[in-house]
Parts: C-alpha cells; sequence; structure tokens
C-alpha cells in the first residue's frame, strides 16, 4: 500500500521531521480548529477567545474557555498516530517533533522535546510579568461543563497580575527559541512528515518550504486535500490513527 521509494526513505532517514496539527488529535476526541469554527468560533470571532486584547476584555469568558479545553484533553487519551510517532523516535537516529498542537497527548504516548510551536495548555504564565503558575492537575469540573462556563483567571504569586493561557495568541509571536529550532531541524532533515494540518496559519504552515529540495522530501498525511498537496513528494490520503501504525509496521517489522 506504501510506495517501496517513501518505506526506503523512512528506513534510511538521518533526520526525520514529524509536524503536526488538529488532525492527529482528532482521534482523541478533540476536535480540530476548522471543526470549532462551526461552534464556539462562530459565535465569537476568534479575536474574542484568542487575543490579549480580548483577555483584557473579559478574562473569566477566555479563561473560562480554555479551562474547558484542557478539561477536554485531559479526559482525552492518545490514539494510535500519537503511539506510532513516538515509536518512531526509537528506530531513527535523530527525530525532531513539532506540533501546533496545545494538548499533552504527544508526550503522554512517549515522545520527549517535543516543540510546541503554540504553546501549550499546561504551562499559563502571567500577563503581566511572564512568571510560570501552576495548575491543579483537574480541572475544576464545576466550572467546566460547557464551553461558556466563566471563570476567573487565578492570580500571580509574585505579582498578582492576571494568569493567562500558555498559548500563542493572535498578534502574538511564537516562542522564539522553538521557532528557531524548527526551522533549523526543517532545513536539516532528510525527511518531512506532515499530519493533520490545514496548512493555512502562518508562520507553521511555511515550515515545509524550509526543506531542501535537493537532500528533503515531504509527506502528507490528511484525508483531505490541503495547500501542501502541490508541494508534498507523497499524499497520503487516511485517518492518521489508521495509516501511521501502518507505515510504521512496514518500515519497522
Ligand atoms: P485545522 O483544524 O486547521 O486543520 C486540521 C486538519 O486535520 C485538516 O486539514 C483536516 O483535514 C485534518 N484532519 C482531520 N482529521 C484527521 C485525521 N484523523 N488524521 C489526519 N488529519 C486529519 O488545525 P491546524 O492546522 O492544526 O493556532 O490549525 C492550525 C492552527 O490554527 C492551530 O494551532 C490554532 C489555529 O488558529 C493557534 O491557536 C495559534
Amino acid at each position: 500500500m506504501f510506495a517501496d521509494t517513501l518505506i526506503e526513505k523512512l528506513q534510511k532517514s538521518q533526520h526525520l521531521v514529524i509536524l503536526t496539527g488538529a488532525g492527529v488529535s482528532a482521534e482523541s476526541g478533540i476536535a480540530t480548529f476548522r471543526d470549532a469554527l462551526t461552534g464556539l468560533w462562530k459565535k465569537y470571532d476568534a479575536e474574542t477567545l484568542a487575543s490579549e486584547q480580548g483577555f483584557r476584555a473579559d478574562p473569566a469568558l477566555v479563561w473560562g474557555w480554555y479551562e474547558w479545553r484542557r478539561k477536554q484533553v485531559l479526559q482525552a487519551k492518545p490514539n494510535p498516530a500519537h503511539y506510532a510517532i513516538a515509536q518512531l523516535a526509537e528506530q531513527l537516529p535523530k527525530v525532531t517533533l513539532m506540533t501546533q498542537n496545545v494538548d499533552d497527548l504527544h508526550e503522554r504516548a512517549g515522545s520527549h522535546n517535543v516543540l510546541h510551536l503554540h504553546g501549550s495548555l499546561h504551562q499559563p504564565r502571567c500577563l503581566d510579568c511572564d512568571q510560570a503558575y501552576d495548575l491543579p492537575k483537574q480541572a475544576d469540573s464545576k466550572n467546566t461543563s460547557n464551553v461558556e462556563s466563566r471563570i476567573d483567571p487565578p492570580h500571580c504569586y509574585d505579582c498578582d497580575g492576571p494568569i493567562r493561557p500558555g498559548v500563542v495568541w493572535f498578534g502574538e509571536q511564537l516562542p522564539v527559541n522553538v521557532w528557531k529550532l524548527a526551522q533549523e531541524a526543517c532545513r536539516e532533515c532528510d525527511l518531512m512528515l506532515v499530519i493533520g494540518t490545514s496548512g493555512v496559519v502562518w508562520p507553521v504552515a511555511d515550515l515545509p518550504n524550509f526543506v531542501n529540495k535537493d537532500r528533503g522530501c515531504v509527506v502528507q498525511i490528511n484525508p483531505n486535500i490541503t495547500s501542501l498537496n502541490g508541494l508534498a513528494s507523497y499524499n497520503l490520503s487516511e485517518k492518521a490513527g489508521a495509516i501511521l501504525p501502518k507505515l510504521y509496521a512496514a518500515a519497522f517489522t
């Protein structure tokens, strides 16, 4: 079912880059962004829920929404795609995993040193002084029963400023060091798997363009067509949780 050339490239890869998006967590029950657009994101514009301006205007709405999402993630489990990705790292000399997802399902499946390009739901910090803040392991179930549960954000131990979610909001830069490492890995790699991303959010959507055209090769895994179909040398049009374990088995068992 896979081209022999693809299996050979995977087996011989010296540096594999894996870029994941919301599609990888979809089979764990977490709505993708473009799906969510038909839900809450339709009612509130994205800037209301995912910008500093929106947070300052209504902290309880925004914090409550992110706590609801964190609760969803805490209840979710990694799926076969997350596990297959972690297994690939055990077979190859160098794998750099980078994700746009703000959940921790890659880590819970056994992946290490994940580059969180858009931050993490699990690493909030003070809006005023940037001090990290420890959240309880469980989201408050009384207050996160639905997407519009309003919850006042906690306050910083140091300066009493409001605690903000640790995700990248509209109008914000990606974490500088994470972005630098991601670019370097894409320039250096010989193979890049791009899995479950619509490729419409910049600058992450540009990363496959950094892969060296002579030395490297881009493979897309996505049941739907995206802007990456033209650039990718291989397009595997299936769900990540179904195809990644098969790809792993074809190359390494
Ligand atoms: P999107 O929701 O834009 O795209 C999800 C992609 O996953 C789509 O192309 C689907 O076809 C694909 N997909 C769905 N189910 C899949 C499955 N089972 N296996 C493989 N692919 C599947 O999500 P992202 O591209 O991750 O940014 O969104 C990028 C960014 O947009 C997010 O990180 C977020 C949002 O604005 C921030 O929050 C900063």
